[in-house]
């Protein structure tokens, strides 16, 4: 029989659509509302699943909803490491170049070498280069708003998606307005944007100032909560699809001990896999301890230095 693996995901977002728990509905939502043409800034905090649920809403604006909407592309850039133009430069042109999507990937390099040659020199040199003083700041400026430029060429029906967008209010020079005028006035109708931010007040500030190039210029939407109901349901799935059908009961232990946070319960739910023995199940303690044949870790968390620590899990 094939060695049964460790179902459960907890250190990266989840790109397998099987393992994406409870988002199909508000994905549709949202991806018809960038097909409406209304640019989306969507809210949750840490570990709460933004990334992974620009996944599953790039499945969905694949899909074609009819007269008006199309199938979409989606360009995803991560901006959780940048704080300055050269960086943003950097990231916009990783996620053009490594576009999984091969007609996209090509027209991309392409894009870029087309623009390589009317500036002079490698992006990549601007790329690996963020402290060189070989370009000015406007320089810098003017090279970002050109790749975006040639970003939003790359299809009819895009949608643009800034994972970890509040990165931008470290960043001088002006992002804003470079996005602004690049994907957002005209020559860019056929561009929707999805800005996704885990601090919430950073990015309404951000879109909400009317200092700031971007006011007011998109819908604010909160990721949901994954249902507890669904949790349960996709846990069990899962313990059982891997021989260790858990107890309902440990199952709701587990989830009261995380309160259904989407990555603790995964880390949890690992935690309690890779310590159940193959061919056992887990159940909880309690006054029926006594069925247990062995005690083990437990599936209680107690907070620990703001973080959530395994301390008991039991199984028969
Ligand atoms: N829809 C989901 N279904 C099941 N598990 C999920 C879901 N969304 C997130 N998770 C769990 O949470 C973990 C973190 O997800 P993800 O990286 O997408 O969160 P994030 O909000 O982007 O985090 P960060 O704030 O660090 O960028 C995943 O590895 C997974 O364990
Ligand atoms: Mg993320």
């Amino acid at each position: 029989m094939a060695t049964a693996l460790n179902p459960f995901i907890w250190d990266r977002p989840l790109d397998d659509p099987s393992k994406i728990i409870g988002m199909e509905a508000f994905a549709n939502q949202v991806a018809l509302t960038l097909k409406g043409q209304t640019n989306v800034a969507l809210f949750g905090p840490r570990d709460t699943g933004k990334t992974t649920f620009t996944n599953q809403l790039t499945l969905e604006l694949a899909k074609d909803h009819g007269a008006g909407a199309p199938p979409f592309d989606v360009v995803k850039v991560n901006l959780q490491r940048v704080v300055s133009i050269p960086g943003f430069i950097g990231c916009v042109y990783d996620a053009m170049t490594s576009h999984p999507t091969k007609g996209l990937r090509r027209a991309a390099q392409r894009q870029l070498g087309a623009l390589e040659k009317e500036i002079g020199f490698d992006i990549k040199v601007i790329k690996g280069s963020v402290k060189s003083s070989a370009l000015s700041p406007a320089q810098d400026g003017e090279t970002l708003h050109s790749q975006l430029v040639a970003l939003r060429s790359l299809s009819e029906h895009l949608v643009v998606v800034f994972d970890e967008f509040q990165r931008l209010r470290h960043c001088p020079g002006d992002p804003l307005a470079i996005i602004r005028s690049a994907l957002m006035s005209s020559g860019s109708n056929h561009v929707s944007l999805l800005f996704t931010g885990s601090i919430r007040n950073a990015v309404k500030m951000m879109l909400e100032n009317s200092h700031e190039p971007i006011f007011g210029e998109a819908a604010e939407m909160q990721l949901p909560a994954i249902s507890r109901a669904d949790f349960l349901e996709y846990l069990d799935f899962q313990f059982q699809s891997t021989g260790k059908g858990a107890d309902e009961a440990a199952l709701n232990h587990l989830l009261n001990a995380t309160r259904a946070h989407p990555r603790s319960t995964q880390q949890l739910a690992w935690e309690c896999w890779a310590n159940t023995p193959a061919g056992r199940r887990p159940v909880t303690g309690g006054p029926e301890g006594g069925r247990c044949s062995r005690i083990a870790h437990g599936l209680i968390w107690a907070p620990r230095r703001g973080q959530l620590h395994f301390t008991l899990p039991l199984f028969a």
